[in-house]
This record gives C-alpha cells, sequence and structure tokens, in this order.
C-alpha cells in the first residue's frame, strides 16, 4: 500500500514513524524461535525471557535504575498509574496533585475517592503550568500518602520542578509518583537523582516503542498490591501472588513482541541521547511559537518563548473552534495535530479554555524544520 504522505504532529499521543529496528526486532521475535518466557526451561522460552531482561535492562540505563526488576511492564502509562495508585492507596489516605493531570491519574483518584474514602487535593499552577512551592507544602497533611504530578501537562509542556517536590514530599513522609507520559525518551529521568518512588511510562510515546507497551518503576522499599492477580511462571504453589520482583506484578502472558520493539526504540534513544532530542524538540517548538505568535488571532498556551518545556505548542484561533482547525489541518494539508480537550479538563480550567478546547501540535525526534513551515503556512492561512 503507498504511504501517505503526512506532516506528523502528534507524537503527545505516540511517536510515528518509529525507527525501522523497532519492526525488525518485532518481527525476529515473533517469526523467531521464541516461546513464552517464564514457562519452561528449554531454549525458546529462554530466549523469549532474554529479550524481555534485555528490555529491562536498557530501561534501568535509561532512567538510572539500579535493579531492572523494580520495572514491570505494563500495556501503557494508564495502566502503570492505576497499578501505581490503587496498589499504594488505602481507605482515609490523602493525595495531593495537580490542576493539570491527564484523566489517567484524575479517573484512578476519583473512583478510589467515591469506593474507597480517600480524599484528594487538586492544586492549582498558573496558566504556565508553574507551581508554587510554598503552597505545595502546605497541601499536605498528616494523612497524605501520595503526591502525583505529570512531569510534563500534556496540554501546556510545562515541565515540573521534580526534585523540590520530590524533597516536599519525602519531608512530608509522602511518596511521589510521576507520570512521565510525556518526558520519557525526551527529557532526562534519573530516578536516584530525582528521588523518585513511582515512575509511571509510556513505551509507545517518547521512547519510540509500540502501542501496548508502557511500565512502571517502583522503589525497592515500596510494596504495592498488585493490581492483577494470576499465573507468574514461579512460585505455583502458593496462594498469593509472589513477592519477587517484577513477578509480583507480573500476571499473566507478558507482550513479548511489543517490548522486543520497545527495547530497540530505547537504543535508538541511547544512541541519540535525551538532551539531544530536548534540545531539538524545544528548537522546534520556539520555532512554532515565533512564528504563530506574529499570527492575528492566535493565542499560544503554556510557557513563555525561551522558557524550558517539553514538545508540545498548544493554541487557538479566535473565532474558530478547534476542532476545524484541526479538521482543516487534516483535510487540506495533510498535517495530524490533536484538537479538543486532550483527557486534561481541569488542564483547560488552568489555561482558560474550557469553552473550546485547544488544537495541539507536538513534536518528535524526527521532525523536521520543513514539517514546521508547513503547519506555519497552513495556520496563516486558516487564520486569516
Ligand atoms: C500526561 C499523560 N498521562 C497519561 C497518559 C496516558 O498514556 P497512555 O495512552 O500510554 O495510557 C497520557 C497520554 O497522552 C498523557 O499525556
Amino acid at each position: 500500500m503507498k504511504q501517505q504522505s503526512v506532516v506528523y504532529l502528534d507524537h503527545a499521543a505516540t511517536s510515528w514513524p518509529k525507527p525501522e529496528s523497532v519492526g525488525e526486532a518485532m518481527i525476529e521475535i515473533l517469526n523467531g524461535p521464541s516461546a513464552n518466557s517464564g514457562r519452561g526451561s528449554y531454549g525458546m522460552a529462554l530466549q523469549a525471557g532474554r529479550t524481555i531482561f534485555q528490555t529491562r535492562m536498557q530501561l534501568a540505563g535509561l532512567f538510572h535504575i539500579d535493579n531492572p526488576n523494580d520495572i514491570v511492564f505494563t500495556s501503557n502509562t494508564t495502566e502503570a498509574l492505576n497499578l501505581a495508585i490503587k496498589g499504594c492507596l488505602k481507605p482515609g489516605d490523602h493525595v495531593v496533585t495537580t490542576m493539570v493531570e491527564h484523566n489517567s491519574v484524575r479517573r484512578p483518584l476519583e473512583y478510589l475517592k467515591r469506593t474507597q474514602g480517600i480524599t484528594v487535593d487538586y492544586l492549582a499552577l498558573n496558566p504556565e503550568g508553574e507551581i508554587d512551592l510554598a503552597e505545595l507544602k502546605r497541601a499536605f497533611r498528616p494523612e497524605t500518602k501520595l503526591l502525583v504530578c505529570a512531569h510534563s501537562s500534556n496540554l501546556l509542556g510545562s515541565i515540573l520542578p521534580i526534585e523540590e517536590m520530590s524533597r516536599i514530599a519525602h519531608e512530608q513522609g509522602a511518596f511521589l509518583l510521576v507520570d512521565a507520559a510525556q518526558t520519557a525518551g525526551g527529557y532526562p529521568i534519573d530516578v536516584k537523582s530525582m528521588e523518585i518512588d513511582l515512575l509511571a511510562f509510556p513505551g509507545h510515546k517518547g521512547l519510540l516503542g509500540p502501542q501496548g507497551t508502557g511500565g512502571l518503576y517502583i522503589h525497592p522499599n515500596l510494596d504495592l498490591e498488585p493490581l492483577q492477580h494470576g499465573g507468574t511462571g514461579s512460585q505455583s504453589e502458593a496462594l498469593e501472588m509472589p513477592q519477587v520482583r517484577p513477578d509480583r506484578y507480573e500476571a499473566g502472558t507478558l507482550n513479548a513482541v511489543g517490548i522486543a520493539g520497545l527495547g530497540a526504540g530505547v537504543s535508538h534513544i541511547l544512541k541519540l541521547g535525551t538532551e539531544r532530542i530536548y534540545t531539538h524538540e524545544w528548537q522546534l517548538t520556539q520555532n512554532i511559537m515565533a512564528e504563530l505568535g506574529k499570527i492575528k488571532g492566535v493565542s499560544l498556551l503554556g510557557p513563555e518563548l525561551g522558557k524550558p518545556r517539553t514538545g508540545i505548542v498548544a493554541f487557538t484561533v479566535k473565532d474558530q473552534d478547534a476542532s476545524s482547525v484541526a479538521f482543516q489541518l487534516d483535510r487540506k494539508f495533510g498535517i495530524a495535530v490533536r484538537a479538543g480537550y486532550h483527557c486534561t479538563p481541569l488542564g483547560h480550567m488552568t489555561a482558560g479554555t474550557s469553552a473550546g478546547g485547544a488544537v495541539r501540535a507536538s513534536v518528535g525526534y524526527n521532525t523536521t524544520n520543513k514539517d514546521i513551515e508547513a503547519l506555519i503556512a497552513a495556520i496563516q492561512f486558516i487564520a486569516k
């Protein structure tokens, strides 16, 4: 089938295209002598186990995690966040979070509020997505168990000061859960120096792996209740899930094909370097902002020009519905962006765009200046 030419600016939803090595690694495990990891000691089962462990080691290297077995594989960030939130919280616990969280944080918290009697405080951020650390400190109570935050807002592109936030959480006796959906692979993350207790990440966005992959890092001193119960291929006589990691949190057959692809994606990232990817994406966003900022009727969301941000630029066009702008970009110009509420209604309250949502262009490791020029020319035409 002939590939349709497209300017892809929706990397915040999923990266595309993936490096060729990702598909190759997946086909190799799919067609090669690879069986079910942890379900036998014959060669083909061990081969699958080796491939999976290799990806765990690469992720540990990327995030500076001492023991690769403290990383558990999930099918996306959402599952990792559910495991972290539901596995950590008990009735009566209090949670501090922010007003720019994705529904993958907010919905599990609201579910536990309804069913388990936990309490949640959503801390307001300014429209640029900046946090007031003194206010954050005041939000803690003796029963606060968890501080949860998106490392980068998927609407504003703002980046939170994780080191300072983890220091405050730990001083108050709480754990820190970081939603790295918009930073894993595209921004340096060091769980040790940032003192992160739980890190939820997607495999399919900045890490360049296939959809259906993700993971959760769990600090060795933190024991979560498993989200799923079932076969692990280990301690089969026990009624409880094994204590040993990663088995405790990985019931059932793993997505070995996807994890092999994720390993190839992480290898690609390690070769490019997260600092280089961040700089490349930042320069592209600055370009978009500088040029869109000149167009009458266009308003930009998030941090000002020159400030740190991930590869996200959301904007509105005066008197035009966000979905209509995205529709025109797609149909008339072959440019793929996302429009609407981006699963963060509270984020839109923060940005002041609750009425109509926003258009979001998001760049990736392979976005070029030519892609950006195409977007700018199209918005100049649409906003006229
Ligand atoms: C900040 C944030 N959290 C969570 C998610 C959910 O990620 P996933 O689709 O991998 O479950 C997203 C997806 O865009 C996101 O941007």
